[in-house]
């Protein structure tokens, strides 16, 4: 409480000297931020004046963030040179409808907003950012934006938009960042994944950021001759990268997306421009075949980080010509399930900059013992063979990388052989030292010549002639 009441007084402080300063009405600020009937109750905004040069306009940064304000706790007229306003967290049920010229930013994140309509951006129509995130917006009229001519940045993400109106964004004409994510019905709007995203909605040529996370969209159209720079289609429902993509693109994120495997069918119709690849977090995911990035020259980070299923990586995923990647630095395996490399890309592995092989079950065998002449930290370890296993690829030597001259079933039947062979040999013993008649009599049937022959015992005829 004391010091609230002394950050209170600084505050009084600091603006009186703003009035002496600039001779502006400062209670008007006073009375917007610490209302009359909100004094002192957690309903009062933090306003701040932002560090600028004494030459520089005056700019007011005003925080009603977490302060269970609704919307008719707010009156619409603003102070003068308010630059970035903070509503987020409150309990507001509609975007309120302000007023002022010098406003730049408008939060909103984190409300309980459920739809948009026209008309309440009448007067803010300098924004140049607008963060609508995090509530519960289902429907968009669609001449809300239409005063909006400066806005940069629009934030529609976390929302539960599921249709989007016919050219909504049509008025957002220097419109550079989008952020439609995380809206999980999206894919219910007619057209989003067939037809030209940008004609269908009106969204400005310019943009150069797009992000789309879980829509649920099985694909999307794009025209190929925009600059857009980023695209972000991570947990959607795609099994292959969209047919058309504009060619400028530079960082694509396609992660917990449906593929089976990466292929050079797949980025085919990547552009070479493309420096940023994240494929993580695939549930499906289980090769990387020949030739995948063989086209993507440009190429400076590749991600398959948490792929679990992954467990094939071609040693031609480059194709055959591995110095046509000057500016790769950064491949990321952690988490995937890849036990081995092909030594083929080790020239592409010496000029890593960061190469992580975190929780990958390495086969430490003659395979890959190339693998430590790689001068890098890649908190790699050995999963197989046993001998080795958990050990950091750092401390195992490379005479310790060694494969079985022959494969196991090899092993196996040389041993059970000479077990028969043993055998053999012990019966042959054993019957050698044998007396030469004990085995013959037990073939012998009772003959003549036997022992046991049959003796027939007559009568002593003589003793009877006696
Ligand atoms: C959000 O608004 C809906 C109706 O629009 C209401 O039922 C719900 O209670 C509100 N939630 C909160 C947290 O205020
Ligand atoms: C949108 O995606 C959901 C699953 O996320 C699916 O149930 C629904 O059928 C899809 N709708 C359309 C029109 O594609
Ligand atoms: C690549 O683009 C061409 C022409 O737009 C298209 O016919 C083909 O299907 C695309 N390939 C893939 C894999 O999307
Ligand atoms: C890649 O996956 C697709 C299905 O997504 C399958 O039709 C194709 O045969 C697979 N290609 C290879 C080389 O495994
Ligand atoms: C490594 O790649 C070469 C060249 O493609 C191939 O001939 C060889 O069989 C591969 N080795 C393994 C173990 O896959």
């Amino acid at each position: 409480m004391i010091c609230r009441q002394l950050y209170f007084v600084i505050l009084t402080l600091a603006l009186t000297r703003c009035v002496i300063a600039e001779g502006i009405d400062e209670f008007e600020l006073e009375r917007f931020c610490y209302p009359e009937q909100h004094k002192n109750t957690r309903k009062s905004c933090e306003c701040s004046n932002e560090d600028s040069p004494p030459w520089g306009i005056r700019s007011i940064n005003i925080d009603c963030s977490y302060k269970m304000m609704k919307t008719n706790d707010f009156s619409e007229v603003l102070p003068l040179y308010v630059n970035t306003l903070d509503l987020s967290w409150n309990k507001m049920d509609e975007v309120p409808t302000l007023a002022s010229d010098s406003l730049r930013v408008l939060n909103v994140m984190h409300n309980n907003i459920t739809a948009l309509t026209n008309k309440k951006f009448v007067k803010v129509s300098n924004l140049r950012e607008l963060y609508l995130g995090w509530n519960s917006i289902q429907s968009i009229e669609l001449s809300t934006f239409d005063e909006l001519a400066q806005v940069q940045v629009l934030d529609l993400s976390h929302n539960n938009v599921h249709t989007l109106g016919l050219q909504l964004f049509r008025s957002l004409i220097i419109l550079e960042t989008l952020d439609l994510s995380w809206n999980r019905l999206l894919n219910q709007t007619e057209g989003i994944q067939d037809q030209d995203f940008y004609r269908t909605f009106g969204v400005n040529t310019k943009l150069k950021t797009l992000r789309m996370q879980a829509c649920s969209l099985r694909d999307l159209v794009l025209p190929e001759k925009v600059p857009l720079i980023k695209l972000d289609l991570r947990r959607n429902l795609l099994e292959k990268i969209p047919t058309k993509l504009p060619i400028t693109l530079e960082i694509l994120d396609i992660s917990a997306n449906l593929f089976q495997n990466i292929s050079s069918v797949i980025t085919a119709n990547l552009s070479s421009t493309m420096s940023e690849l994240l494929v993580e977090d695939m549930p499906r995911l289980q090769s990387v075949e020949e030739k995948a990035f063989e086209t993507l020259i440009g190429l400076k980070k590749i991600s398959f980080q948490n792929s679990r299923r992954l467990t094939k990586f071609s040693g031609n995923a480059f194709g055959s010509d591995v110095g046509r990647f000057p500016v790769l630095r950064t491949l990321i395996f952690r988490g995937t399930s890849i036990g081995s490399f092909n030594s083929t890309l080790e020239p592409i592995f010496k000029q890593l900059t960061e190469l992580d092989f975190n929780g990958v079950p390495l086969i430490c065998d003659c395979e890959l013992v190339w693998i430590k002449d790689i001068q890098l930290e890649t908190n790699g370890r050995c999963y197989n063979p046993s001998q080795l296993r958990g050990e950091p690829l750092t401390s195992v030597d490379k005479s310790e990388f060694s494969c079985p001259q022959w494969p196991h079933w090899v092993g196996g039947l040389f041993i059970f052989g000479l077990i028969l062979l043993c055998t053999v040999g012990i019966c042959a013993v054993v019957m050698c030292l044998r007396p030469n008649r004990g085995g013959v009599i037990l073939r012998r049937h009772v003959g003549s010549g036997s022992p046991y022959a049959r003796v027939t015992i007559e009568p002593n005829r003589q003793e009877n002639y006696y």
